[in-house]
């Protein structure tokens, strides 16, 4: 019954993620799966909707693949973040592990108040969130980029002081802008920093995050900032 919802998708999705989704649409987290915002080798990103007349029925439906590819890219990863030191096994099971820790990771990030999509649910390889009614930064047109760039300082802040994470793959790609306020997303792997040790181990990562923002912003808005000045401000 279920499933034929989804047919259309067949060839898409592997059977193990259409179930996952008929599961999660049976318990209420979606009603109806629309188009694609974005697909990719490494996962897809669906538009959902939610018959709410409440609040805003709006989802976005992060949907990891479960290759060999990914899991190259993800086991890295993992094995440097102690929380998942002690993963190991099949690739199903890393897909499934990496679909957790966004989703932790996100969570972290919007009980420290920032800016994320708010995460509603993850299951498997698939992760239902808030949609953010917006577009990446580098395809929004910034009105005031000084300010803007306060704004995304601020999350940065709360991100690395709070949530205590290092993005590790911060870029003009991984941050959404909707009314023009930033929203961070895309953080499945990023690193726990509960200590100065854990973060002195990603600093390295942290560094590249900041210098590849400040640069897009320097590159496109003409903005003088300076990396060692953006760097301090971010300290504690
Ligand atoms: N909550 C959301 N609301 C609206 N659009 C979203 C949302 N999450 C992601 N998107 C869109 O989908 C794109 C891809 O999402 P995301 O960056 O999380 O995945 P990805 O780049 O494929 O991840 P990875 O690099 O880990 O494979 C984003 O650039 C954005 O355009
Ligand atoms: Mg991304």
């Amino acid at each position: 019954m279920g499933k034929e919802k989804f047919k259309v998708l067949e060839g898409v999705f592997d059977e193990h993620t259409l179930s996952t989704l008929d599961v999660l649409k049976r318990k209420k987290y979606f009603d109806e799966l629309g188009h694609a915002i974005k697909t990719g080798k490494e996962g897809d990103v669906y538009f959902a909707r939610k018959f709410d007349k409440e609040q805003d029925g709006r989802r976005a439906i992060k949907m990891y693949r479960v290759t060999s590819a990914n899991f190259k890219k993800i086991s890295q990863y993992i094995t440097r973040d102690y929380r998942f030191k002690t993963i190991k096994g099949n690739l199903r099971k890393v897909i499934m592990a990496w679909s957790q820790k966004e989703f932790r990771n996100l969570n972290l990030c919007h009980k420290a108040q920032m800016n994320v999509p708010y995460p509603y649910i993850q299951m498997n390889n698939v992760i239902v969130m808030q949609y953010i009614d917006g577009g990446m930064l580098k395809d929004i047109y910034l009105e005031d980029p000084e300010d803007f760039f306060e704004q995304l300082l601020e999350q940065l802040y709360i991100m690395r002081h709070e949530a205590k994470l290092v993005h590790g793959d911060l870029s003009e790609y991984n941050i959404m802008v909707q009314d023009q306020t930033p929203y961070i997303i895309d953080v499945g792997q990023a690193m726990s920093i509960k200590n100065e040790d854990d973060f002195k181990q990603f600093e390295d990562l942290y560094e590249r995050d900041i210098k590849v923002v400040v640069n897009f912003f320097n590159r496109k808005y003409n903005l003088d900032l300076e990396l060692e000045e953006v760097l301090e401000r971010l300290e504690g």
